[in-house]
């Protein structure tokens, strides 16, 4: 479906996606002012949609921004937004956005914040068509600069998405699907819209920081699956030794799922191939998502 005919939810109404406005002075456009959560739907179902809530609300109550829909609302209107982007039949990325809303007489509001009408925004859109090649054969990564973590609320999912913006172009600029970001002692963090994992001698392991970074909703999932299947993990810190002598590399985000990582920056990782206990994670996780959404059929692309 081309953008153009794309419906979001704006507010309380439903709106094409091309005549959605927000207020010039919203704290959102002004100021990064507000959160956001990304997951994916299941031929319009969504996986965790509490977990992604609770998130959500927990972020938002750390920038004292009241988010003004309770669980049975979201539920209700990415359930419309499904049938009217045409996306039961197909995966969609579902973005939910809170923002501070704005007043023209006060565009930098430091008190009495609640009288202020947060801006809330669902846009749903069909799952990008290269996913699932991705997920299939693996992507390449580079590793950015110490000092190109997303910043001091790196574990918010807040608007102030710049750092990660400028690391997904430096990515695209290099070739890559996805760029690590790298903490000002030279430790690894995380994807620029993903968490990182490494599988060495057989052990699972992802960054432990957990201050500067977003520890996501599939991280977590992924370590559960991994003690089910018996696979060792750990949290630890991780350092560009470790990813160069790692036996594979995986990033991992509710969208994009779990695509193994075969490059990192011209070199293989590993034998330059998804390595088994990636594809052992890839397929729990899909065992995962058939059992939570039982009515949504077999999972597509
Ligand atoms: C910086 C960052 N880290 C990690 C993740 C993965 O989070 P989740 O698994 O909750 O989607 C994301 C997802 O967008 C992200 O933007």
């Amino acid at each position: 479906m081309p953008a153009s005919t794309r419906v979001v939810y704006l507010n309380g109404e439903y709106v094409a996606a091309a005549a959605a406005r927000v207020s010039a002075f919203d704290g959102g456009f002004m100021y990064g002012d507000g959160v956001y959560t990304t997951l994916r739907l299941y031929r319009g179902h969504p996986l965790d949609l509490a977990a992604h809530l609770e998130r959500l609300r927990r972020h938002a109550a750390a920038l004292s921004l009241p988010v003004p829909l309770d669980d049975a609302a979201f539920d209700a209107a990415i359930d419309r937004l499904a049938t009217l982007n045409d996306l039961r039949e197909r995966d969609g990325r579902l973005r939910i956005t809170v923002s501070r809303g704005g007043d023209p007489d006060d565009p930098l509001p430091l008190h009495d914040l609640e009288r202020l009408v947060p801006t809330v925004m669902l846009a749903l859109a069909p799952v990008p068509a290269e996913l699932a090649a991705w997920a299939a054969e693996g992507i390449e990564a580079c590793v950015l600069a110490p000092g190109s973590a997303r910043g001091g609320l790196a574990h918010l999912k807040t608007l102030n998405g710049l750092p990660a913006v400028l690391a997904q172009r430096e990515a695209a600029a290099r070739g890559c699907r996805e760029a690590i970001l790298v903490g000002d002692d030279g430790r690894l963090l995380e994807g620029a819209i993903s968490n990182l994992f490494l599988v060495s001698g057989g052990v699972l392991v992802t960054p432990a920081d957990q201050d500067h970074l977003l520890a996501g909703r599939t991280r977590a999932r992924i370590l559960g699956l991994a003690a089910a299947l018996g696979v060792p993990c750990a949290d630890r810190v991780l350092m560009r030794g470790d990813l160069d002598a790692a036996d594979e590399a995986f990033t991992a985000s509710s969208v994009r799922e779990i695509l193994p990582i075969v490059r990192v920056d011209g070199r293989p990782v590993g034998d330059g191939r998804p390595g088994p206990v990636t594809r052992r994670v890839q397929a729990a996780f899909r065992d995962l998502v058939e059992k939570a959404l039982p009515a949504a059929g077999p999972p597509a692309g």
